[in-house]
């Protein structure tokens, strides 16, 4: 897979896809992710890649032409599955989103910023707007490697025990089970004796019980979709 992010901020991006998971999937050639400043595809003499809002009001917008000029490059080279603007306003994400881009081939991912982007930017260069919930960040940018990171988790080889991503909350519709460690007892605090007890079926028992009964305490809606 590969994945292009385009921002006017790319700084914001190196942390995420330089540490562990997302960092050891590029290691092994799995997902390939490239950043790109917008920046250098504005034309004006000062790379600005935003400007005032016509008709007025607070914040500035950010232009169509860089953007343009910048998906037109890399559309030039492959073809994209999906071009993505990170929005507030998009389809929310959720397992099952993360699971179908997850088979995609080719992304992008624009990061919005300040008021948002001009407009045709929505209505000609991209084809989904995607949200990582209800609420207002600065930038798209945490946003694209939150997405970034929910997908990418999900291909095959990436998590060293691929059952691992199979068993995440959400994967069944449930929430996870409880985890423990050693250890089997802290402070008075003990881990549950089915699972020293060494027998499977009662354990596994034990998991799907506690995962149902925590579905339907902090997320009924799961259950009932
Ligand atoms: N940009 C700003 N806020 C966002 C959000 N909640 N999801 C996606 N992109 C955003």
């Amino acid at each position: 897979m590969r994945i292009d992010i385009i921002t006017c901020l790319p700084k914001l991006l190196e942390s995420p896809f330089s540490d562990s998971i997302l960092k050891r999937a590029q290691d092994k050639g799995l997902v390939q992710v490239m950043v790109h400043d917008l920046r250098p595809f504005s034309t004006n003499k000062h790379r600005t890649t935003d400007d005032y809002a016509f008709g007025g009001g607070a914040g500035m917008v950010m232009m169509i032409e860089p953007i343009d000029r910048c998906i037109s490059s890399l559309k030039e080279q492959r073809s994209y599955d999906e071009i993505i603007y990170m929005s507030p306003d998009g389809e929310l994400l959720t397992q099952s989103l993360a699971n179908q881009l997850s088979m995609k081939k080719k992304l992008i991912l624009l990061c919005g910023h300040y008021k948002g982007v001009d407009e045709r930017v929505r209505e000609h260069l991209i084809t989904r707007e995607i949200s990582i919930g209800d609420y207002v960040l600065s930038g798209g940018e945490l946003a694209a490697a939150v997405l970034s990171d929910a997908i990418i988790r999900l291909i095959p080889g990436v998590l060293s025990d691929e059952t691992s991503a199979l068993s995440d909350s959400f994967q069944d519709g449930l929430i996870a089970p409880p985890v423990y460690t050693r250890p089997a007892e802290y402070k008075g605090w003990k881990v549950p004796d089915v699972l020293l007890s060494g027998h499977e079926a009662k354990i596994n028992e034990w998991r799907h019980d506690q995962a149902l009964e925590r579905t339907k305490k902090r997320r009924p809606e799961q259950i009932k979709n």
